[in-house]
């Protein structure tokens, strides 16, 4: 049954300290409080508004919503070339050479491409597709590490109205098949291979696996990046710098409706078959600019940097789309953050003078784990706006990204949103909002959230329970390909009218906020719905802990109980009186429910590839279940190292 109408997860974590907007930065924020009026008045006029400033149409749109619940359609009418926007139309104003990527190999080579140097690329890439037969409306399917032919290629579908899948560069060729053949793509776009911690990963091999199941594909094209030869299938496969680098650079822009499919991008359900998000051409394009401009703060002058992969919809987004909508000078780095050394990132900083900076709390985590002395032994006073996004941020490590990276001043944006929202919807606007570290603060204007108890109804502040969003926004996805019927029953069906997003969340007194993780993820302890994420952040909250997992195993008595896996910093000792001091610390911190029934050490976590904490395999670790399905894993070594010292952990 489920709990009692104020309590559809408890809210237990009380965190008070708060950071105002340093005036000087107010003083030149590119937000202000009036957005929120304004989107508050009438969300449908402010989107038109914009999208009519910020838009270089080829015809202007008609109407500006149809909104057929579940089915948007936004900007009806108009025709646009995301490439155009993204590109042609920065080197027509005279900005050329301006720099749109400075790229960092993990060996250490680098290359800066301007916007000439890209949209000239980008044109020779655009024309080799069109050599090969793609059309507009014909699937493309980018398989790739994080080189600059990555965005060239996706830039180079987006010139000819093909949309692209991409598929994460450490995705397997059984995943890369799934995928291709779902959406039946005709090209594929990849490369011999890249460098992740010091090592060649070959990526052809798993291609030719992939292919040899996928009857769609005619042609493939090959990033030569590792420069040692493989095996090319002849008349399928094609070398990039043979095919691409014989193209004229002209390749002019094929505009298309403001609803052309502009990608699909697949999220692993952990068990369903996958599902091919499905994004379109304008909503997407002026949801992710203007919140990569208000949120991020974006100046003429910044050198921004997102560390996330373009395999993930934080890539799309955050790295391609919205930042060269934008204009924005931006970095991009293709390996690990511990190679050679855990200060490759603060040496990247400094090098570029990168002033944003946006990342997951899983790296942060990482970081603290190793310790301040890595950013502090690097010039960082660059940067001014730092960024987090992917899961919720604890507060201690909200607090340590604060003082050791933004050296206390940079102000902090939390962004929440998933690849079904394509673009943030819940983050403070620096410069404006005071920011309470752990929250996502406030959705982004035009954005209607709210948090439900399991009728529906709207939590008073103070309480948890579902998130959910109330109306449209111009980047949400249209669908799953090919699966209209899936996408009503998954994201609209719970609260009906409503998009549920599958994620917790709570409200403060002052309605700031809170993720509270997935709702799979909740614990039922005793009756009580307790969140994993204000577990975890209680036992983060601990000087000696850098990282925390904590799940619900079966218990006679209470239902469930508390399991909690935990990873001290580099300083911290294993003892069994450090258990008994952090089970206590969960309770002194957020309440007796919620100590931890058992506690076991561990060198390391079982994650996603994305970096989310499998807390699936966690739960058949803690239970003694043998493991199910461990492809989305990142690295599976982790898991046999918990299990075997999963006996040792103490009540
Ligand atoms: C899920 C979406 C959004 C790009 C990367 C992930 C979690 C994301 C936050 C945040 C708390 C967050 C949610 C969400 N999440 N950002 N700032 N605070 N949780 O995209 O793989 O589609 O995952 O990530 O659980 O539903 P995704």
């Amino acid at each position: 049954m489920d709990a009692p109408r104020s309590a559809a997860i408890e809210n237990l974590m009380d965190e008070r300290r708060t950071f105002v907007p340093d005036p000087a930065f107010v003083a030149r924020a590119n937000a202000t409080a009036d957005l929120y009026a304004e989107a508050e008045r009438d969300y449908v006029a402010f989107w038109e508004r914009l999208a009519r400033e910020r838009i270089s149409w080829s015809k202007p749109f008609e109407t500006t919503l149809e909104w057929d619940l579940p089915f948007a359609k936004w900007f009806v009418g108009g025709e646009l070339n995301v490439a155009y926007n993204c590109l042609d139309r920065h080197v027509e104003a005279g900005r050329g050479d301006k720099v749109a990527y400075h790229w960092v190999g993990e060996p250490g080579e680098t290359r800066s491409l301007t916007y000439a140097d890209l949209l000239r690329e980008v044109g020779k890439a655009a024309n080799a597709l069109r050599e090969l037969g793609v059309e507009k409306g014909d699937r493309v399917a980018i398989y790739m590490p994080m080189i600059p032919e990555l965005p060239i290629a996706m830039l180079a579908c987006a010139r000819i109205g093909a949309p692209h899948t991409v598929v994460f560069g450490g995705f397997s060729a059984e995943a890369l098949s799934g995928r291709i053949n779902d959406c039946g793509a005709k090209v594929l776009i990849t490369a011999d291979g890249g460098y992740r911690r010091g090592k060649e990963v070959g990526l052809k091999h798993h291609a030719d696996e992939a292919m040899a199941s996928t009857p769609t594909i005619e042609h493939a094209i090959v990033v030569n990046r590792l420069g040692h030869g493989v095996h090319m299938v002849p008349f399928r496969d094609h070398w990039w710098h043979d095919l691409v680098g014989r193209q004229s650079a002209d390749c002019p822009p094929v505009a298309v409706d403001s609803e052309h499919m502009l990608y699909l991008l697949y999220t692993s359900g952990t068990t369903a078959k996958p599902k091919g998000i499905l994004h379109t051409t304008a909503g997407y394009l002026l949801g992710t600019s203007f919140t990569h401009e208000m949120i991020f703060d974006l100046k003429p002058d910044d050198v921004y940097w997102c560390a996330a992969d373009i395999g993930w919809v934080t890539g799309h987004s955050y790295i391609v789309y919205g930042p060269l909508a934008n204009g924005a000078t931006g970095v991009m780095y293709e390996g690990a953050p511990d190679t050679p050394s855990w200060d490759r990132w603060w040496q990247i900083v400094e090098d570029y003078k990168v002033s944003i900076l946006y990342m997951a709390p899983t790296a942060i985590r990482a970081f603290m784990k190793q310790g301040p002395q890595y950013p502090a032994a690097h010039d960082l006073s660059s940067l001014r706006v730092l960024g987090s996004v992917g899961e919720p941020i604890n507060p201690e490590a909200w607090l340590w990204y604060h003082e050791h990276v933004g050296r206390g001043a940079a102000p902090i944006v939390d962004t929440w949103w998933q690849t079904e929202t394509g673009m943030i919807l819940i983050s403070p606007l620096p410069g404006v909002t005071t920011t309470k570290p752990g929250s996502a603060t406030f959705p982004f204007p035009g954005i209607k959230a709210d948090v439900v108890d399991a009728d529906g109804v709207s939590v008073p502040l103070g309480g948890g329970g579902y998130l959910v969003l109330k109306q449209p926004w111009p980047a949400m996805l249209r669908g799953i390909y090919g699966d209209q019927e899936r996408y009503r029953e998954t994201y609209w069906s719970r609260f009906p009218g409503m998009y549920f997003a599958g994620d917790g969340a709570k409200r403060d007194e002052e309605g700031y906020y809170w993720l509270l993780g997935r709702v799979d993820d909740v614990m039922n302890v005793a009756g009580h719905r307790i969140s994993t994420t204000e577990v975890e952040s209680a036992l983060v909250d601990h000087r000696s802990v850098a990282e925390a997992a904590v799940v619900g195993v079966k218990d006679e008595v209470s239902g469930q109980a508390i399991y909690a896996f935990v990873i001290l910093k580099a300083s911290g000792e294993p003892s069994d009186a450090l258990a008994v001091q952090l089970r206590e610390h969960v309770a002194y911190v957020i309440g007796p429910i919620a100590r931890p029934k058992y506690l076991m050490f561990v060198p390391d976590l079982p994650k996603t590839r994305s970096g989310k904490i499998m807390r699936r395999l966690l739960r058949d670790i803690a239970e003694g279940r043998t493991l199910g399905d461990t492809t989305t894993l990142a690295d599976a070594t982790v898991v046999d190292t918990i299990r075997e010292n999963s006996g040792s952990a103490e009540e």
